[in-house]
């Protein structure tokens, strides 16, 4: 791979020991993936940031990376951690601390502590076209469907040799050749809530692997509903990038999308979305003591909504109503009131945390209901727990009721 003269000086060490490390990183990615060359980008995003992923040796190696004078140069934010900073939730002490170590390393490091997996909500929007390099695979793909950015699925580990950097290696998803479609959808289902676009995601992603998948029918989302559509497709697949025609900047035609290869086709009806939501449910027991929403962290939309689906009402006193968010959004959604809604229904809005990659499961809950599509599909594996998965509305209503509403899936 070829290098510039400024990177051959990071590589050989002349920026130091942290900048030399990073170039090693990305040369060697760079190596495996055949890139020709390293391109400068302008924002990273790094992940892996809970304890549980970090661990203790993790946490000690990012005190090691600050202490050694290893400074981000572009704008790195942050991703979820393992604790909100704002309040007691009565998680483990020594899980508080350890984790609040890996965030003010990185804090030192010059990452914005923004510690959320939807950055674009809080001001982070990368331009159209524009390479970056951010993990957090909800992140990946909302910004290479959505927007239309150019990002791989970097891990936590590259993102940040990116931001110490402000180069990432030219291959994979950086290239027009490679954002082309490879499966048509056809959507007649119609979609009636977010919950629906995840349960569709789910249904595509276990199918569709690593390959790109082009929607055809879908009419004016929200953009919740992109959000958890990806999150779907990159947690039950491997996808980073979707097309919807009419829908994406890169879809405008469905020629467009695939830009002249060979495609297969498939067919999306009520059953595959009823397929999809049947797979994110495993819980039998009708009893649910533990209900979180907003994974990907709730938009102020969202708030807005369970706010409302919770005015004049309580939460079970046998149920606990969890729903994430980061600081920025909690608190304009403070400032409106929604916050203060959900709180005196008994319900608790968190910051910087969510279900998955925290550490919930300490408190003892044993079922989970929940409106994400992404949460359902790793909570059994991460967290040890039955989920229930559907609606907002159904989230509510089971927090209210201390059970899920119907046996039926
Ligand atoms: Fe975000 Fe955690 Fe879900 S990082 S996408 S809330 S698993």
């Amino acid at each position: 791979m070829k290098l510039s003269d400024d990177e051959k000086r990071m590589r050989d060490g002349e920026q130091g020991e942290s900048v030399r490390m990073a170039m090693e990183i990305l040369a060697a990615l760079g190596e495996i993936y055949g890139a020709e060359r390293l391109i400068p980008i302008r924002s990273a995003h790094v992940a892996g940031l809970s304890l549980k992923s970090h661990g203790l040796a993790g946490a000690q190696w990012a005190e090691d990376m600050a202490s050694g004078g290893a400074r981000v140069r572009i704008p790195t934010t942050m991703n979820v951690i393992g604790v909100d900073r704002s309040r007691d939730l009565k998680l483990p002490g020594d899980w508080v601390r350890d984790q609040m170590r890996i965030e003010r390393a990185y804090e030192c490091m010059g990452c914005y502590g923004t510690s959320t997996c939807v950055p674009y909500y809080c001001g982070f929007v990368p331009r159209f076209r524009e390479s970056i390099a951010w993990a957090e695979s909800s992140a990946v793909v909302f910004t290479n469907s959505v927007l239309g950015a150019r990002d791989n699925r970097e891990g936590g580990p590259s993102a940040l040799a990116a931001g110490l950097t402000g180069r990432t290696p030219l291959y994979g998803l950086h290239l027009e050749e490679n954002r082309r479609g490879d499966v048509l959808f056809r959507v007649s289902a119609p979609l009636r809530s977010t919950a629906d676009y995840g349960a569709m995601g789910s249904y595509v992603g276990r199918m569709i692997g690593t390959r790109i998948p082009v929607f055809e029918g879908i009419s004016s989302p929200d953009t919740e509903d992109l959000v958890y559509l990806g999150a779907a497709l990159a947690s039950s697949g491997g996808v980073a990038i979707f097309h919807a025609v009419g829908v994406t900047p890169e879809a405008p035609t469905r020629e467009a999308a695939f830009g002249g290869r060979k495609y297969e086709v498939a067919e999306i009806s009520e059953k595959e979305i009823a397929e999809g939501r049947r797979k994110l449910t495993s819980a039998k027991d009708r009893k649910v003591d533990y209900v979180a929403i907003g994974c990907p962290h709730y938009s102020l939309n969202q708030l807005r909504k369970a706010a409302g689906l919770l005015e004049g009402r309580r939460v079970h006193p046998g149920t606990v109503l969890w729903v994430h968010t980061n600081a920025a959004i909690r608190n304009m959604a403070a400032q409106l009131g929604y916050v203060q809604m959900i709180e005196a229904a008994g319900g608790i809005v968190t910051q910087d945390l969510c279900t998955v990659l925290g550490n919930p499961e300490a408190l003892g809950f044993r079922t989970l209901a929940t409106d994400s599509p992404k949460m359902a599909f790793y909570a059994p594996g991460s967290n040890g727990f039955q989920v229930w998965y559907g609606s907002t509305e159904e989230c509510i209503e089971t927090a209210v009721k201390g059970a899920w509403p119907s046996a039926d899936v």
